[in-house]
């Protein structure tokens, strides 16, 4: 299997790892796990709402000109006729003659089955969207089906935004939320399954300027990834061929991270036009336009969409931080996540379970608690809890010894560096969150000191 760039991550790892130490499992794994859907477990569950946490800071709150939106799964079918998903949101597929295995014909490299070399049928349009009965009676007249993007919520909403937060062009709303998608193949992972999450981005612009908010938007997706601790290497953007364009798309690029298996699409930028408003006015009869107030014309706004996907960011952020290191005889695994986004801030470790020292440690990981996610450990040798922290990403260990009896101070040691300081637990909470945002940990508070390595 193709290794990312660091070199040291390959899938079976990765999945290996998320198990173990309970980021994500497969979904009903006690009666043998359901193709393509995953469950997040504690560790899984933190991450990805920290992802999901930064996203909704750069997007909506540190922006005046991008409001927030959470609308329903179930939406009006004729939604799915005006957003053009009926007609079009299907995939090329083929049967196999012999074994019956189906796959999408245009991700085949060769013309037998790749499963058994097998004949392969004539391609057919495969619907994706998952279709449900809404109310009591299951006839074609209460059919609805669960969203395949969040976009449409949005399109369908752009009267009522207006009307209440009188946003002025250019202006945007975003939304994260499940989408569903019946994949004929699915498979890395996380990296494509059928119920997944996306966080989109609509932003609404007057028409003629969506040269430059395109090429804006594309470069500050990118940056975020950077920013939240992707490796530009393992960052590119590719542009759409004119076959792969979507329906409603005049132009689209992917974010595209270089995930184990390879290059593949981690967010796509496209410039939707005006197709998605036009397409619901015509649909609904209702009147989707902005009054532009210098030429006191009525217009309807173009759309530029950064439109990424929840599960694999986690996938991405988590390749990303692997790392290996060789540990005396073993290895140390660590997760160099962005502390932003570690699931675990800090880990209170006391080094023995003897009750007077447990009381203390006990009394630090209350203190830290109403804080950040922190964790306490007082099983094995101290060297095995910080390697178990290291490879679940948690940025600080706080040791409790018994000098902190005497002396009430504790070691901090930061996980990429394994370097310590020593300092009093009166300024710990302040010297984690500096530490949380960036501060070098040789920064140190009154009465701290730089302390030996304590490797256990
Ligand atoms: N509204 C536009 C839209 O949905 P898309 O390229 O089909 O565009 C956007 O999807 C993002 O959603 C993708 O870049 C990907 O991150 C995520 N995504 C799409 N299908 C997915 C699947 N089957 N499993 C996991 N993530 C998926």
């Amino acid at each position: 299997m193709a290794e990312a760039a660091s070199g040291k991550v390959n899938m079976e790892k990765m999945v290996s790892l998320c198990q173990r130490r309970g980021f994500i499992f497969p979904s009903s794994e006690i009666y043998g796990g359901l193709s393509s859907c995953w469950d997040y477990g504690p560790l899984g569950v933190a991450l990805k709402q920290n992802i999901k946490q930064a996203w909704w800071h750069a997007v909506v709150q540190e922006r005046d000109d991008i409001v927030g939106l959470d609308t329903s799964i179930l939406m009006h079918p004729r939604v799915w006729s005006a957003s053009g998903h009926l007609e079009q949101f299907t995939d090329p597929l083929v049967e196999c003659k012999s074994c019956h295995l189906r796959w999408r014909a245009d991700e085949l490299k060769a013309n037998g089955c790749p499963s058994c070399g097998g004949e392969l049928t004539e391609p057919h349009m495969f619907h994706l969207m998952f279709k449900t009965f809404m109310g009591p009676v299951e006839e074609e007249a209460n059919v609805v089906y669960l969203r395949p993007e969040t976009a449409q919520g949005i399109f369908v909403n752009f009267q009522n935004v207006l009307n209440t937060t009188r946003k002025r062009l250019p202006f945007g709303i975003a939304q994260m939320g499940k989408s569903f998608r019946n994949e004929i193949t699915t498979g890395n992972f996380i990296f494509r399954s059928r119920e997944f999450e996306q966080m989109e981005i609509e932003f609404f612009i007057k028409p003629g300027t969506d040269g430059e908010w395109f090429d804006y938007w594309l470069e500050e997706r990118r940056r975020w990834y950077e920013k939240s601790g992707i490796r530009q290497e393992n960052l590119r953007l590719r542009e759409h061929t004119s076959s792969e364009l979507a329906h409603y798309a005049l132009k689209c690029y992917d974010i595209e991270y270089q995930f184990p298996m390879g290059w593949s699409e981690l967010e796509g930028v496209a410039n939707r036009g005006d197709f998605d408003l036009k397409q619901h006015t015509s649909h609904s009869g209702k009147g989707l336009t902005y009054l532009d107030e210098e030429t006191n014309q009525h217009i309807v706004p173009y759309i530029i969409e950064p439109s990424a996907g929840v599960d694999r960011s986690v996938l991405a952020f988590l390749c990303d931080a692997y790392d290996e290191e060789p540990d005396k005889d073993e290895i140390r695994t660590i997760l160099h996540l962005h502390p932003s986004l570690a699931p675990i801030k800090v880990a209170v470790l006391p080094l023995s379970r003897k009750e007077n020292l447990a009381k203390v440690a006990r009394e630090v990981y209350a203190d830290l608690r109403p804080c950040w996610m922190v964790q306490y450990d007082d099983t094995q040798s101290i060297g095995r809890r910080y390697r178990r922290q290291d490879e679940i990403g948690t940025p600080f260990c706080v040791t409790v010894d018994f000098q902190s009896l005497e002396d009430n101070q504790v070691t901090v040691r930061e996980r990429d560096s394994m370097n310590q300081i020593r300092i009093p637990i009166a300024e710990l909470e302040k010297t984690l969150a500096a530490k949380l945002k960036g501060e070098p940990l040789s920064v140190l508070p009154p009465g701290g000191q730089i302390w030996k390595k304590q490797e256990g």
